[in-house]
């Protein structure tokens, strides 16, 4: 027998690593995604290793340039966000991380798969969800629902136990719970659990104190090509630096900070903070080139699906039919999604203050306020105005008067 584990690394996949081998008494092939959260990974292998895993069955794969092209840039091009705010940096991960783990079980031969995702959140859903979808008849092995380690107390117990090292944040506790890749790192439990209380300058890592950021605003150009950015200032880069270098602006100027009470899957509200600095440029970004080249009723509509979207993105259906449908419909959408976006970043702040495109579908002819040479005839708007107005004239007779 033989199991896959999503492996950070961490405390608690270091705690499931050896309470798998210990409870089912099965081989564990640990498998840990470089999605760009900024650590070293090296680590992750020599404590497979002590923990006695072969060096053939440890996995240690760079997912980030796939991570950005077929997870993050898809899903911008939607404009999803989960409740208005989230930008949803947990939940576009979690697919990839599934599928990639599927077929690593394939690969060597294993018929079951192991996470660290708790019995009470979403991640639980997205791995499995993925897992089922990949491979219909996998065990799934979630040790956070099945053993007596209820508390991190009794977690840490374990750990020491085991000669399993516990990391401990600058001040001296366990750390809350962070996940984090290219386009997020989020934070969620200990002093974040109470929604009154302000979240502590400690817990960010990522972005500048918006009040600490460089006096002068900053200018940037991002190029589009079919929904999808293509260059930074003019530089044409791939998926993964592009964001990676949006990343390295966003911090600087303190943009992307988000604290959101958000409604779980599974039905409870929960607290987190967000730190999405160079995804939160791109998606405003490319809002502004489909101001440009988006007609009304398709720009209407991607937003009444970007909903249903990110609603499917958050519970975990990547791998649905439904959300390919809406994938086809949105990148349809896309086809003329093309030009430069001017923005200024300046304290946290980022906002549109240019756009051009080739496929531009403003006409300064047509909306001059300024004479028009016969672009557009007022007198055309009377009827416009009367034939829309028949019914509330209607109304107004029978109700009002
Ligand atoms: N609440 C967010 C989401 O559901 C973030 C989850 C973060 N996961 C974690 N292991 N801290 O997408
Ligand atoms: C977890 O429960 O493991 C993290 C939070 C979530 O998945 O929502």
């Amino acid at each position: 027998k033989r199991v896959v584990l999503a492996y950070s690394g961490g405390l608690d996949t270091s705690v499931i690593l050896k309470w798998l081998q210990q409870t089912y008494n099965c081989e564990v092939v640990t498998f840990t995604a470089d999605l760009g959260q900024g650590e070293e990974l090296e680590p992750a292998r020599r404590k497979a290793e002590l923990a006695g895993v072969k060096p053939e069955h440890i996995f240690i794969d760079d997912l980030r340039e796939e991570f950005v092209k077929d997870y993050v840039f898809p899903m911008m091009r939607a404009n999803a966000t989960y409740e208005g705010l989230y930008l949803l940096g947990t939940s576009i991960a979690r697919p990839l991380i599934a599928k990639r783990q599927i077929e690593i079980a394939k690969m060597v031969g294993a018929d079951a798969v192991s996470h660290g995702a708790t019995g009470k959140g979403n991640d639980q859903v997205r791995f499995e969800l993925g897992y089922y979808a990949l491979a219909p008849d996998i065990k799934v092995i979630a040790p956070w629902r099945e053993w007596d380690l209820t508390s991190r107390s009794r977690l840490i117990e374990f750990a020491e136990q085991n000669q399993i090292m516990v990391a401990k944040d600058k001040r001296g506790e366990a750390p809350f719970s962070t996940d984090a890749n290219l386009l997020h790192t989020s934070s969620e439990g200990k002093v974040l659990e109470d929604p009154w209380e302000e979240v502590p300058d400690y817990v960010y890592s990522r972005t500048v104190n918006p009040e600490d950021a460089p006096d002068a605003p900053e200018y940037i150009t991002v190029d589009f090509e079919r929904g999808d950015g293509v260059a930074l200032n003019g530089e044409a880069c791939s998926p993964a630096t592009l964001l990676t270098k949006l990343n390295e602006l966003g911090r600087k100027h303190g943009i992307g900070r988000l604290d959101l009470v958000e409604n779980r899957f599974v039905g409870m509200k929960s607290r987190g903070m967000y730190e999405t600095p160079g995804g939160t440029i791109y998606h405003l970004a490319h809002r502004g080139i489909e101001q440009l080249t988006l007609d009304r009723g398709a720009a209407h509509l991607k937003d009444e699906l970007a909903i249903r979207y990110a609603e499917l993105v958050y519970n975990g259906f990547w791998f649905a039919p439904e959300r390919e449908m809406l994938q086809a419909a949105i990148d349809y959408s896309q086809e003329k999604v093309s030009g430069t976006v001017r923005l200024k970043l300046y304290k946290g702040s980022v906002n549109v203050v240019g756009r051009k495109s080739p496929n531009s579908l403003y006409s300064e002819k047509v909306v001059t306020f300024e004479d028009d040479q016969g672009a557009y005839d007022q007198r055309d708007a009377e009827g416009f105005i009367k034939l829309n107005a028949l019914r509330l004239r209607l109304l107004g007779r029978r109700d009002r008067l």
